[in-house]
């Protein structure tokens, strides 16, 4: 099997054709795919999530997989694969944008930034798409640290940020986005997690490539600086790195999967307009590297 890839819309991003994923892929195909990832940090695999076992032989491509802590969200059968809902009858937590009530929304962020071993990367696939809204999107932070100005690139070079397990979007420091106001909560307890540093341009240590990390939503300062002179630092290097031009949204379609390098790439979700339908179903890549320090 000869894989193809196409550059997505922005720029950012690979397509993946001509994968087969009804027979077993080979170790050829494994390694192509994995190069692309690497290359691209995010791939997209239209119409090809047919079923949990495709899912699943796709995941393995890149990777040992997590299994989730939460039994309850774990598929039966599959328990690497974990379901990601907004239903009428689940306890939504809910967001105001505008006059519009919105559940699940997620703004910039990379996945267990806030620990020190975030994960590799995930692969979503999509179940059921919602009539409006319920896009996902991505920004290559490799892009984004590559597009900054020499100068910019000497100043954070060795500076180091804060993080910290942010659970109201309400509460995000940088990169909140406008119009967004307080609902409701939902009823999960979350629990407290320690702050952690990582330094704000990672050396991936497969690809080498310097990428610029800053995961909006539990972005807290720049360590050891004060914010007067930090703060503005890191409003400007938020608006750099969710710019439109590093960014692809994706407008899902039922069985489509896309693959992200959580090591490189942040993302977001739309969220559902309150009321709707929405599943996704989620593998994760583990992490092998212990990434930064618990302060
Ligand atoms: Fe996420």
């Amino acid at each position: 099997m000869t894989i193809e890839t196409r550059r997505l819309g922005t720029g950012v991003g690979l397509e993946i054709l001509g994968l087969d994923l009804s027979q077993p892929i080979s170790e050829a195909t494994r390694r192509d795919l994995d190069d692309a990832w690497l290359t691209a940090g995010i791939l997209l695999f239209r119409g090809m999530g047919t079923s949990p076992e495709r899912h699943l032989a796709l995941s393995r491509c890149f990777g040992e997989l997590d299994i989730h802590p939460v039994e309850s969200i774990r598929i039966e059968g599959c328990p690497e694969i974990i379901r990601l809902v907004n239903r009428g009858d689940v306890d939504p937590i809910i967001h105001f944008l505008g006059d519009e009530e919105i559940a699940g929304l997620i703004p910039w962020h990379s996945d267990m930034i806030y620990t020190t071993r975030p994960c590799r990367g995930a692969l979503l696939r999509m179940i059921e798409v919602p009539p409006q809204l319920g896009q996902t999107g991505w920004i290559d932070t490799v892009a984004a640290y590559d597009a900054l100005s020499d100068e910019m690139k000497q100043r954070i070079e060795g500076l180091e940020v804060r993080f910290e397990f942010v659970i109201d979007i309400c509460d995000m420091r940088f990169g909140r986005p406008e119009n967004l106001r307080h609902g409701t909560m939902g009823t999960v307890d979350f629990g407290t997690l320690p702050p952690v540093v990582h330094s704000m341009v990672w050396n991936h240590p497969e690809s080498g490539h310097k990428a610029l990390m800053l995961s909006p939503v539990h972005l807290i300062e720049v360590v050891g600086m004060d914010r007067a002179e930090g703060d503005p630092l890191l409003e400007e290097l938020v608006a750099h790195v969710t710019d439109e031009r590093f960014q692809y949204i994706h407008d899902w379609e039922v069985d489509d999967m896309v693959l992200w390098d959580n090591w490189r790439t942040m993302h977001r979700a739309a969220g559902t307009l309150l009321g709707a339908d929405r599943e996704v179903q989620r593998t994760s890549i583990r992490g092998d590297y212990e990434m930064g320090r618990l302060l």
